[in-house]
């Protein structure tokens, strides 16, 4: 058996998740007893039975390996049964989810700050998902946090380090450590929900893809699934070796951090499809030739062509959305008679709606988009699914959003990011905007006039529970809208997010860019959250 020790610590007094885990610098985590303190706060406080089964993997960033060996000892001094470990200590997040609901584990705990920059001086981070494999729901993650103030000691046993690398089951103690494929599993579930044959047969047939795994988790994923079973040439896959740092590239799939892919769709040389995906798999973003696919439209057009695929071949409940995510797929769901939810930022508000079975599709405009195959999103299975759109209908990419436009109208979409250094000033400018909400209905500026503004309280249809202050939401007498939030994922200073939509179905104004088509409602927002006055800023810092 091995020695177990409790080993005192202050409490650290920052370790309040954010939209998706707690993240912060790398140097943050490398305190002492930082990353234990957050552990044993998630083990104080979830539920577990005795001899549980915890999966564990990460995104392979800077400092995944050496968190994963404290993990596996901290795990046998607190009586997990068993861990799951990816091999390699790798698991992109909706392998990890799929790992968790299949495997029957309790806790899952994934390593990773997602689309944040890696390396010694990037970000590193720590989710925990539940037993249906989806983010464990906020009353949760708060009361970790209120553990994790409170802490005075965690428990480390004295286990040698795993061999991550080769596969099998060692013992430690009365735990047993498996370390497994991590492509498998997944690679499985892909199979079992599209067409491969078909895909198959259509790249066989000359169709091209190029999917960019940015030195990421999803690698090893898109070279086993798509060149290996979809048979594509070995040159379709890019960038597939997992690296610490991401061998420099920010791993977040948007045409502003990937311009490269913007560059390669534009360009003569474009594939038919050309796709990415972020540091720890859950994003997508797919381009055709000459064009970028905005979340919001390709949500939208799998809704419309949901049953090509076989796992879909029956339809869907529902369909859910983030709340700052544009309303294209308001339009078929309605078309097709059915619910659209409208839910915060952040994944983990789909959890319940996906579990009850309410939707079967559901996305966010950061790029995340999935299906009730996983309780997470998932970037490869929206490129397969659009691969399998492809394959049935004959379409190319630019194709398929073009007949989407001409059927429902096209609804422009686009997210401008204000980058704060001074979180004080973001926070007041939220706070005048909160106040100014109640008499804002009546109230014109840069031209337009506000019809309805309110506060997003979200009232969880499933289980009941209330999550207050999600963002603010101004619609226009032009019928566009404008969302405004603060970023929950940021590890210092403040990112104001504003986000704009307007729905057309005049072709047209098909062809406009996001910009021209959404410049003017911009500027109305900018005046009725007092950025420029607040901030100083004249400018977003990112548009994408
Ligand atoms: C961002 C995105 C949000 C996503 C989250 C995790 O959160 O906006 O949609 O779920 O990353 O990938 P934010 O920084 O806006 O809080
Ligand atoms: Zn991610």
């Amino acid at each position: 058996m091995p020695s177990i020790t409790e080993i005192s610590c202050k409490p650290y007094k920052d370790q309040r998740p954010g939209t998706a885990g707690l993240r912060k610098k790398v140097t943050v985590f490398q305190q002492p007893h930082y990353l234990e303190t957050f552990v044993q706060s998630i083990l104080n406080t979830v539920d577990l039975p005795a001899n549980a089964t915890l999966v564990v993997g990460g995104d392979g960033r800077y400092y995944n390996r050496e968190a994963i060996q404290t993990v596996l000892s901290m795990a046998a001094a607190n009586s997990i049964g068993h861990v799951i470990v990816g091999q390699g200590g790798l698991l992109s997040t909706p392998a990890a989810a799929n790992l968790i609901q299949k495997k029957g584990a309790q806790l899952g705990l994934l390593l990773t700050a997602s689309h944040n920059p890696g390396g010694p001086d990037g970000d590193f981070g720590v989710k925990f998902n539940m037993e249906n494999g989806g983010q464990a729901p906020e009353h949760l993650t708060e009361a970790v946090y209120q553990a994790s103030r409170n802490i005075d000691s965690y428990k480390l046993a004295d286990i040698p380090a795993i061999d991550l690398d080769r596969s099998g089951t060692v013992n430690a103690g009365d735990m047993t450590i498996e370390v497994v494929d991590p492509v498998a599993d997944y690679a499985e579930l892909m199979e079992s929900l599209f067409d491969f044959a078909a895909i198959r047969a259509m790249l066989a047939g000359g169709t091209r893809v190029h999917f960019d795994a940015l030195n990421a988790a999803t690698g090893p994923y898109a070279q086993t699934i798509i060149c290996d079973m979809l048979g594509a040439p070995a040159d379709s896959v890019a960038n597939t070796v997992p690296l610490e740092d991401f061998g420099g590239l920010h791993p977040d799939p948007n045409p502003a951090d990937a311009p490269h892919l913007v560059e390669l769709a534009m360009s003569d040389a474009a594939p038919d499809l050309i796709a990415a995906s972020d540091g720890d798999g859950d994003r997508n973003m797919i381009l055709g030739r000459g064009l970028v696919v905005s979340p919001g439209d390709s949500l939208a057009i799998i809704l419309q062509h949901v049953r090509c695929a076989p796992g879909y071949a029956s339809g869907v409940p529902g369909v859910a959305r983030s709340m700052p995510t544009s309303r294209a797929v308001d339009q078929v769901a309605a078309d097709l008679g059915l619910p659209c939810y409208e839910t915060p930022t952040g994944w983990r508000y789909f959890s319940n709606l996906l579990s009850a079975g309410r939707i079967g599709l559901c996305g966010e405009e950061s790029f995340g988009t999935s299906s009730s195959h996983a309780a997470e999103k998932d970037g490869l299975w929206a490129v397969l699914f659009w691969l399998n759109m492809m394959a049935a209908t004959g379409q190319p990419v630019a194709d398929l959003v073009h007949s989407h436009w001409s059927r429902y109208g096209r609804t422009f979409f686009q997210r401008r990011d204000f980058f704060i250094p001074d979180t004080d000033s973001a926070q007041q400018l939220m706070s005048e905007l909160t106040a100014a909400v109640p008499a804002m209905a009546g109230r014109s500026a840069a031209g337009f006039t506000v019809n309805e503004a309110d506060v997003f309280n979200y009232l969880d249809p499933v289980d009941g529970s209330e999550s207050d202050n999600q963002g603010i939401r101004i619609h226009l007498d032009n019928g566009g809208r404008i969302c405004v939030r603060l970023s929950g994922t940021g590890t210092s200073g403040a990112t104001l997010r504003m986000y704009l939509d307007r729905h057309t179905t005049d072709a047209d104004e098909f062809g406009l860019s996001p910009d021209d088509a959404l410049a003017p409602i911009a500027a109305t927002g900018a005046e009725l959250a007092r950025i420029t006055e607040i901030t100083g800023l004249t400018a977003p810092t990112t548009i994408i």
